[in-house]
């Protein structure tokens, strides 16, 4: 049982590093507080132009991926800013 749980973190970690690369942004990349808090103020400046501000807690880390590969570009947001964007969107939805 021990066994079966690390084979599964294992996997886990496998496909997270190396999912497929064909979006901009696949997992968090920027992890210090000052970029972190740059894509705060990118979120609340350009996501609340067409609908309210969504809540970060409405998506986990995978949902978010899609939903901003969609929203970035509606946005108008560089790949840089759709990454920091994605970082604290993923640092924001855990509980
Ligand atoms: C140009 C207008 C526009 C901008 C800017 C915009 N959105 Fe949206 N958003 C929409 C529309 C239209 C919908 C509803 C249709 C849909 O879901 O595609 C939507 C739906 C959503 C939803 C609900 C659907 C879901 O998958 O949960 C979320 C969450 C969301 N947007 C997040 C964002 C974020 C985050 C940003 C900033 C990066 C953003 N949006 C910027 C137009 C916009």
């Amino acid at each position: 049982m021990k066994n079966s749980v690390l084979i599964l973190m294992a996997a886990a970690a496998f496909l997270t590093s190396c999912g497929p690369k064909s979006t901009a942004v696949t997992g968090p990349k920027y992890s210090s507080t000052e970029k972190i808090a740059e894509g705060k103020t990118i979120f609340e400046n350009s996501c609340n132009r067409c609908h309210k501000l969504p809540d970060p807690a409405k998506h986990d880390d995978q949902g978010w991926i899609k939903t901003l590969s969609r929203m970035a570009p509606k946005a108008k947001l560089s790949d840089e800013q759709h990454q920091m964007v994605y970082d604290y969107l993923a640092s924001a939805n855990k509980k």
